[in-house]
């Protein structure tokens, strides 16, 4: 396991439930490590990881029937702490004796649930809780020695246990929002009956993470793709604390980046942190390459590649670097990615047999498998907003710890039609009045994303006593959990009759301006 077994930690056996994450997520926030496993894993395995507590999630699926994800039943019998949630509660009645049925009268939403005095999972919580339910299935009959913590109207067993054998169950689901104090209940277990320690913060995190990047790479170089997004910036103020100057981080300009983005980059990682970074002025290449190309996927794909064949070239200028300075021996074995928690974790397919779904990491897609790397990922166990803090921990500013995502294709995607030196020029220039509007109102760190979009389309308008016929840039602003779906914001009509005015005023070649609101699905965040 990839933790350092001194500290706390719950394991959360996944049976596919949509919350599953936030349970983790909910865990951290109690400064207790919290590991997502597959539901099959078996006990053996989790008796040799000594997890402090076990948590099984919900799951779409319903305990008897044929094909449903089944728990290696040993797991009851560790004298590890479990707490079941909703499917994971039917889980614990069905081995233990009990009985699941299919209930009449599903409940889904809110609901108050009564709480039986004397259960330590609702210790300090009174008698009456706000709840949120989501399930058909309920258990009808308690397993043997088992008792009633709490019910709502609808169910007589709403929470189970057995607090000798330390077996817990809620048939509602504690980690969501919609069950106000849910956090008391899994800080009741976490601390109380599983006895963890609140050890897990980003300062011993971030120390941990150093000492496994130490071990790993020894004495041996790295090289990481930096690309000032927040994962990739985040692991090489992390490694530069870690190896310092065995570190070297290759920056390359596609000439598909924002204003001044180089720049800021160099000031950053180079002036400010002292750390080793090739800069790579690519764009020439990549735009030549590109004149003539209006498909979208073949604009990506000529990209990618193009990226991968200057990354490998950059890494062999340093070695020859390296020689001709009269550096001794390595040559860079290791390439570091900011590979982050949601990207790692198997998804489960309930249903037929589980697929081993790992989410390819898009970023620097294409590297390791033509190089040969080994990965070195040391953010692969945090969520996005801990990265945030270990990069705010680190020392980076705000301005990089808090941005926004941006395309590994770069402005090539938000220009439809043809790249141009012009039409590059026309939507860096409108993207800089959106960017730094919604910084000077506010809106920047509270949206997704907001950037600017050049159209292929040109029409008519008059500016002073002249007819025009120029470009138009539409304004794309959306709200969004993780960039799988995403809804337009409602931004301020003043501030978006701002940025329309000083668009159309300021940048040369422009007289139309356009608010996407469209959410995804069905249209995506990018227009390419
Ligand atoms: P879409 O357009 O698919 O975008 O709704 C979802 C999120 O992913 C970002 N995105 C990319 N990020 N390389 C990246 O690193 C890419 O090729 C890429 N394409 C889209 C997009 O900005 C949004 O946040």
């Amino acid at each position: 396991m990839s933790t350092a077994s001194a500290h706390s930690k719950i394991f959360i056996l996944d049976f596919g439930s949509q919350y599953t994450q936030v349970i983790a997520r909910r865990i951290r926030e109690c400064q207790v490590y919290s590991e997502i496993v597959r539901f099959d894993i078996p006990a053996a395995e989790v008796a040799a990881a000594r997890p402090n507590g076990i948590v099984l999630s919900g799951g779409p699926s319903s305990v008897y029937e044929d094909d449903a994800p089944q728990i290696d039943p040993e797991i009851f019998s560790l004298g590890i702490p479990v707490l079941g949630i909703c499917y994971g509660m039917q889980l614990i009645a069905q081995h233990l004796g009990g009985r699941v049925e299919y209930s009449a009268r599903r409940e889904y939403g809110p609901s108050m649930l009564h709480i039986a005095p004397g259960s330590r999972l609702f210790e300090g919580i009174g008698e009456q809780l706000d709840i949120w339910n989501s399930h058909g299935d309920k258990v009808s009959e308690l397993p043997p020695a088992f008792r009633a913590a709490a019910h709502t109207e609808n169910s007589p067993y709403a929470a189970i246990e057995e607090p000798a054998k330390h077996l817990y169950g809620l048939q509602f689901h504690p980690e969501v929002a919609h069950t106000p104090r849910g956090k008391e209940i899994i800080q009741n277990f976490v601390y109380g009956i599983c006895h963890c320690a609140m050890d897990w913060t980003m300062g011993s995190f971030i120390d941990d993470a150093c000492a496994r990047v130490r071990r790993q790479v020894g004495e041996e170089k790295v090289v990481l793709g930096l690309s000032g997004g927040v994962d990739s910036s985040v692991v090489a103020a992390l490694l530069h604390k870690a190896i310092g100057d065995q570190l070297t981080c290759i920056f390359v300009n596609n000439g598909l980046l924002r204003e001044r983005e180089e720049e800021m980059v160099q000031r950053v990682f180079g002036a400010n942190f002292h750390i080793k970074l090739k800069y790579v002025d690519a764009s020439e290449r990549f735009l030549s390459k590109l004149r003539g190309i209006t498909d979208p996927e073949q604009k990506r794909k000529l990209i990618g590649n193009e990226f991968i064949d200057v990354f490998q070239h950059a890494t062999a200028e340093l070695l020859e670097e390296d020689r001709a300075a009269g550096v001794e021996g390595h040559s860079y074995r290791f390439l570091a990615q900011g590979t982050l928690y949601p990207d790692v974790i198997e998804s489960v397919a309930i249903g037929g047999n589980p697929a081993h779904v790992i989410k390819s990491h898009h970023n620097v897609g294409g590297l390791p498998e033509k190089m040969h790397f080994e990965l070195v990922e040391p953010v692969r166990q945090l969520f996005k907003d801990e990265v945030r803090d270990a990069g705010l921990q680190l020392g980076l500013p705000k301005e990089i710890v808090y941005r926004q995502p941006f395309p590994g294709p770069g402005l090539a995607v938000r220009i439809l039609g043809e790249v141009t030196d012009e039409r590059l020029r026309i939507l860096r220039e409108a993207d800089t009045i959106v960017v730094s509007e919604m910084k000077a109102s506010d809106w920047y760190y509270r949206v997704w994303q907001s950037f600017a979009v050049l159209l292929p389309v040109r029409s008519v308008g008059v500016m002073g006593d002249q007819r025009t016929y120029e470009n138009t840039i539409a304004i794309r602003v959306v709200e969004s959990q993780d960039g799988m779906t995403a809804d337009w914001v409602r931004l301020p009509y003043e501030l978006l009759a701002r940025i329309s005015t000083r668009v159309i005023n300021e940048v040369k070649g422009v007289n139309r301006v356009c608010y996407d609101i469209s959410s995804k699905p069905p249209s995506t965040i990018e227009w390419e």
